[in-house]
């Protein structure tokens, strides 16, 4: 079996569906179930005795030791994070605390627990950190996109407490010789995604006639990757990446926000045509995100060239089918949408106003 942690959030319940889908292997998946965590994203595997979920922390070093004692796992899959950067710039303490203090737990019982396998089961044991390009930092126009040996220049402190989190996971392999492996995705975008993050924010908004908040000038250039495809490239890493490597996962679709905030107004507009007019009437710009990253490019050739992955989506096929899940979904989005994600959008957006 595989222990995953933060399943019940974004990319973690995606993973862990496609997973259950494609093998009969069953996963533990310890989430502390934050704001972002939503069982009810994997109520589709209610009865299904290979998923069991645990509500804790992965800093909680006494539980993460039982769990890995009781279940022995063959892998743990950390996905587990606080990972919205305007989170971050209002309140770093909890990215300090899960991303860089969580992390550090997890791998010292990983290690404990690895240390005591018999030497079969040492050799075929995994540490897979799921992790991002932003510990990169921001690129010019003609900067050529981030590789693995790009130098970490993180700039907010989601992505310093996301580049501390892989020093240490690097740190455990040198030292230790714990068999790692670390992935550094571009955005992903797709089912399930909290809608804090850009592309479900704005369907969110959109469709209920509410502004369309960009930050800035709308130029800035992010590479998105549909969901699927990120965790078909975890899958492809954690059975053959070679341990101590870190896999730059990208989807080779860079975009100005402006042209991911049309594309989903013009998708809407063709789905769920509103009588007010087209979407895109409701784009308005708004004070920029302080230290915001004016470029994110990924050259995702090595886990190509090494592993055979590559997406399988484009954007125009990935967009569309997360905006038709989004408009299929309205109850998830509902019940996602509560008091805290209320008090949130206040805090975020109150102070910045339309430009
Ligand atoms: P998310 O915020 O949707 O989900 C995070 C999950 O982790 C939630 O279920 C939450 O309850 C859980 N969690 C938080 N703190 C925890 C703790 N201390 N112990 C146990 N569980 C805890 O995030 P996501 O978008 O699914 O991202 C998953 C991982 O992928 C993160 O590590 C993130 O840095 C990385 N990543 C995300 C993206 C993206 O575009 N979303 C891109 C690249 C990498
Ligand atoms: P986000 O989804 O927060 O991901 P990240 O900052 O990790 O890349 O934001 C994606 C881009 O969209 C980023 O450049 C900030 C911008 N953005 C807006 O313009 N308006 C918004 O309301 C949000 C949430 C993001």
């Amino acid at each position: 079996m595989i222990l995953v942690t933060g399943g019940a959030g974004f990319i973690g319940a995606n993973f862990i569906l496609d997973w259950l889908r494609l093998f009969d292997e069953p996963v533990l998946n310890l989430d502390k179930l934050t704001y972002a965590g939503n069982p009810e994203s994997l109520a589709s595997l209610a009865g299904d005795a290979r998923h069991v979920l645990v509500q804790g922390d992965i800093g909680d070093r006494a539980l993460v030791a039982r769990l890995l004692a009781t279940h022995r796992p063959r892998a743990v899959l950390n996905f587990a994070a606080e990972s919205h950067v305007d989170r971050s710039i209002h309140g770093p303490e909890d990215f300090i605390q899960t991303n860089v203090v969580g992390t550090f737990h997890l791998l010292e019982e990983a290690r404990a627990y690895w240390q005591g396998l018999p030497a079969a089961e040492q050799a075929a044991f995994r540490f897979l950190h799921v992790s991002t390009d932003e510990v990169y930092g921001s690129l010019g126009p003609d900067d050529a996109p981030f590789t693995e040996t790009t130098p970490y220049a993180p700039n907010s402190p989601y992505s310093a407490s996301k580049a501390a989190s892989d020093h240490l996971v690097r740190a455990y392999h040198h030292t230790y010789g714990l068999p790692v492996l670390t992935t550094n995705c571009s955005n992903n975008y797709g089912p399930l995604q909290f809608p804090e993050k850009l592309i479900p924010l704005m369907i969110l908004n959109a469709t209920r006639g509410l502004p369309l908040p960009i930050y800035g000038d709308g130029m800035n250039v992010r590479d998105w990757l549909y969901v699927s495809d990120h965790c078909a490239a975890i899958r492809a890493v954690l059975a053959r990446g070679r341990p101590g490597e870190t896999y730059n996962v990208g989807g080779w679709n860079e975009m100005p926000n402006l042209d991911i905030v049309k594309t989903v107004c013009a998708l809407l507009d063709e789905m769920r045509p509103d009588p007010a007019g087209p979407h895109a009437r409701l784009i308005t710009y708004v004070k920029d995100r302080p230290g915001h990253d004016r470029r994110y490019a990924i050259d995702a050739r090595k886990i190509d060239r090494e592993l055979g992955w590559k997406p399988a989506e484009t954007f125009d096929t990935g967009i569309r089918k997360t905006v038709r899940w989004y408009l299929d979904n309205p109850g998830w989005v509902e019940r996602v949408a509560s008091g805290e994600y209320r008090t949130w959008l206040n805090t975020n957006y109150a102070g910045r106003g339309a430009q």
